[in-house]
């Protein structure tokens, strides 16, 4: 078990170093290494280490039926890893790597280890595109199979801090290089329909309207569809009069809120689904709706929540900051610059446990460009808890 993180310091704007090095032997011979990508931070370790991959499942708690993205430096490092893909593939790693878009292609059977893939046939590549990630991979020599470097369920770090508040003592290093770039974790996808369209299993940074440049095309999983939070709300139940059950969420399926603020669960439609992600400790709510008729009713949730003892939380953008009274009020960032909100969600998620929040609404943004992720990972960080005003 390790009992001690290093914290090796990175300059992105000038990567190459003896802490680089450090860091690329650490993971060749094993170890687990947290890096900054040009999404999130992610735990590194060797992908086709099979005792080195565990250590991620071990430090992070995560089930292991939840596959892991491997990481490349140079397209070079791709060949060995899959078997032979489609032309679309090609084409959408020349317009988008590096960057951040995983695809999902066949697996070369026997190369990483199985932990990696779950068991699929299939394997999630990516090449990021952040200086320190390329740098310390390609010093690994080796492909980097690297989740975000959080405790499952948490919100994904953006901040070493963030890394060393879940992971601390728990993992060999973490490279300090600054804050990660796009705030929300990559677009991955897969290709179907024997080449001819494209799959959105996560939306990210890579937007749909982007990919629709490549391929016209695009089909969504039924978890990354824009509009699946509207489809999974509730119109708002008459004044909840009593908390949902105490404590944090986790572990569960999509729940609906019913009158009488009690929680019901539905079954878990695939494997990922059963776990509340990006989540804060604390009961959290969005709200959907017209902005005047949602911040009159979570004002009106805050305040009954207070009358019974709670510590609230709301998330919110800077257009409507001033309407809210709460013990904690995260505001995210403007409507007008969802990039810049996206990169603060994280933080402000967490923001939430730092200030011993119990209860959180959240507001909802339009689903376009980097919205429709923003709102996928807020209804997430719910646990699918949605009411419509
Ligand atoms: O931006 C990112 O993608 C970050 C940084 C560190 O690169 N990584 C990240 O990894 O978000 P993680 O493990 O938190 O999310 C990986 C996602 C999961 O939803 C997983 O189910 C999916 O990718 N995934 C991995 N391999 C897959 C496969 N073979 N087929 C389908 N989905 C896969
Ligand atoms: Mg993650």
């Amino acid at each position: 078990m390790i009992s001690k993180t290093i914290t090796l310091r990175i300059d992105p704007a000038n990567p190459d170093s003896e802490s680089v090095a450090q860091a690329g032997r650490l993971l060749r011979e094993g170890g687990t290494v947290a890096f900054p990508t040009e999404t999130v931070y992610g735990l590194g370790a060797n992908a086709c280490d099979h005792a080195a991959v565990q250590r991620i499942f071990e430090a992070k708690g995560r089930p292991t039926d939840n596959p892991l993205i491997v990481h490349i430096a140079d397209r070079a490092q791709l060949d060995p890893l899959v078997l032979p893909y489609s032309g679309i593939a090609r084409r959408l790693m020349d317009r988008f790597w590096p960057g951040p878009l995983t695809l999902v292609l066949p697996v070369r059977p026997g190369v990483v280890s199985p932990h990696v893939t779950a068991g699929l046939d299939t394997v999630a590549v990516r090449l990021p595109a952040h200086p320190v990630a390329l740098a310390v991979i390609a010093a690994a020599g080796c492909p980097v199979a690297a989740p975000s470097a959080n405790s499952s369920g948490r919100p994904s770090p953006t901040e070493v801090s963030h890394v060393l508040d879940d992971l601390d003592g728990r993992i060999d290093a973490v490279i300090d290089g600054g804050a990660a770039g796009v705030g929300l974790e990559s677009t991955v996808v897969e290709i179907i329909d024997g080449g001819s369209a494209l799959r959105i299993l996560r939306p990210g940074g890579v937007t749909a309207e982007d990919l629709r440049e490549v391929v016209p095309r695009i089909e969504y999983d039924e978890v990354a569809a824009p509009g699946q939070s509207a489809s999974t709300a509730r119109e708002a139940a008459p004044a909840a009069a009593a908390a949902p059950d105490a404590g944090r969420i986790a572990d569960i399926g999509p729940a609906i809120l019913l009158p009488g603020g009690r929680l019901a669960h539905s079954a878990p439609r695939s494997p990922g689904m059963k776990y509340a992600h990006y989540a804060p400790r604390g009961i959290m709510e969005l709200v959907q709706g017209e902005p005047a008729a949602a911040s009159a009713y979570i004002q009106g949730e805050v305040r009954t929540a207070r009358a019974r003892g709670e510590r609230t939380g709301v998330l919110v953008f800077t257009e409507h900051a001033h309407l809210y009274d709460a013990d904690h009020i995260a505001v995210v960032g403007s409507l007008a610059h969802l990039e810049t909100a996206a990169q603060g969600l994280y933080a402000a998620l967490r923001s939430f446990d730092d200030n011993g929040v119990q209860r959180i609404w959240a507001e909802s943004c339009p689903e376009q460009g980097i919205g429709h992720a923003f709102m996928n990972r807020v209804a997430k960080a719910a646990a699918h808890l949605i009411v419509r005003v």
